[in-house]
């Protein structure tokens, strides 16, 4: 099949055209974001491949069904920023990478709070500036303390199992609690009692109407004073303003984020000789006790080469008319 890849960079190009060597489609890599606007590009085009931050809403749907697209694949887990109802209103399959590498996600959301805590990027940029001074670096041990998991699917589950070895509390709150996790000693809370009773807050469950903005200043109310919040799930589960007054009247301790509200404005550019046109990232930026890395949890060796190999295998079951149903995404996957 003839794909067009939007929002591609150059490590979609080098692992998808290794492991297409296998699959034999017709690969085309656009830099540009897919949206009403870009979406022309796709004309003589079979399918289209889409990634976290292209615009898949109802206007460019209907401008990749004039232009004959049956198929849109999505080479990420998440799909909250395609309108799924208008595509199956257009009969566009939409297609999904649900699983590539939890381990990817749950290790880079371990290694936010580990630097956070330990200032260790502080303490790079110190040292080599001949600063070996300790003042200020002082963290707290891990060990020993409450970390509440907001949902337990596969980034979750990988996440408390890297936590075993910190010997750690652990608390989750999830609408599907997972009987193993419960046998494995993991308490299911409400959320209320996760956001009282954690030292550590990790979010990683998926932006629904559901879960938009759940970390909001009511629930804010409820956090220890000094929690640390970890998100690397998806910007909007958490009202950004509402979370730097709680930075601010130092009710949070400190905030890891990979992902950000606005972000499709932002990640994936470099915009290091730009003026930031956006108040709020800004002021995220100038506090001291937040560390922000911008959607880069999912980028190991191996997921982008797991990543690759099931977008190709969805292109070429859907070509051989065997959609692999467990990838595939509708309106009824909405919550
Ligand atoms: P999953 O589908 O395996 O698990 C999600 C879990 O969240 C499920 O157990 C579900 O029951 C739970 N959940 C649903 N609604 C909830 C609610 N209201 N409160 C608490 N829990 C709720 O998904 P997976 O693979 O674990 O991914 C989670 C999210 O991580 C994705 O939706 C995506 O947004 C994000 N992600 C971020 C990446 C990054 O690079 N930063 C990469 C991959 C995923």
């Amino acid at each position: 099949m003839k794909v067009a890849f939007f929002s591609s960079k150059s490590y979609d190009e080098e692992y998808f055209n290794q492991i297409n060597k296998k699959y034999g489609h017709e690969l085309q890599f656009f830099e540009t974001r897919l949206d009403s606007h870009t979406v022309k590009l796709t004309k003589e085009f079979d399918a289209v491949c889409a990634f976290v931050n292209d615009k898949v809403d109802a206007k460019t749907l209907k401008g990749l069904s004039k232009r004959n697209i049956k198929l849109l694949t999505l080479r990420c887990a998440g799909f909250n920023n395609v309108d799924l109802e208008a595509a199956e209103k257009h009969g566009i399959t939409v297609l999904r990478v649900p699983a590539y590498s939890p381990e990817a996600v749950a290790e880079h959301a371990l290694a936010l709070i580990l630097t956070l805590n330990r200032k260790t990027h502080k303490a790079y940029n110190r040292v080599r500036e001949g600063n070996f001074s300790l003042e200020r670096l002082t963290g707290f041990n891990v060990s020993g303390k409450t970390i509440g998991v907001i949902g337990t699917g596969a980034i979750g589950r990988a996440f408390i199992q890297l936590l075993k070895g910190f010997k750690t509390k652990i608390k989750a709150y999830d609408p599907y609690p997972n009987e193993q996790l419960k046998k494995e000693g993991v308490e299911y809370v409400s959320l209320e009692e996760l956001l009282t009773e954690s030292d550590i807050i990790s979010l990683h469950c998926p932006l629904t109407p559901e879960t938009h903005r759940m970390i909001n200043g009511q629930t804010l109310k409820h956090v220890k004073q000094g929690a640390m919040l970890i998100n690397t799930s998806r910007g909007k589960l958490i009202d950004t303003e509402a979370v730097i007054d709680a930075l601010r009247e130092k009710k949070l301790g400190s905030l890891g984020i990979d992902v950000y509200a606005e972000e499709e404005k932002l990640f994936f550019k470099d915009l290091s000789e730009m003026i930031i046109d956006d108040d709020t990232i800004s002021r995220l930026i100038a506090l001291p006790n937040v560390l922000i890395t911008a959607h880069q949890a999912f980028l190991t060796r191996e997921a982008l080469e797991q990543i690759a190999e099931t977008t190709l295998q969805n292109i070429s079951g859907f070509e051989k008319g065997q959609i692999n149903k467990q990838n595939q995404v509708g309106t009824e996957n909405l919550g």
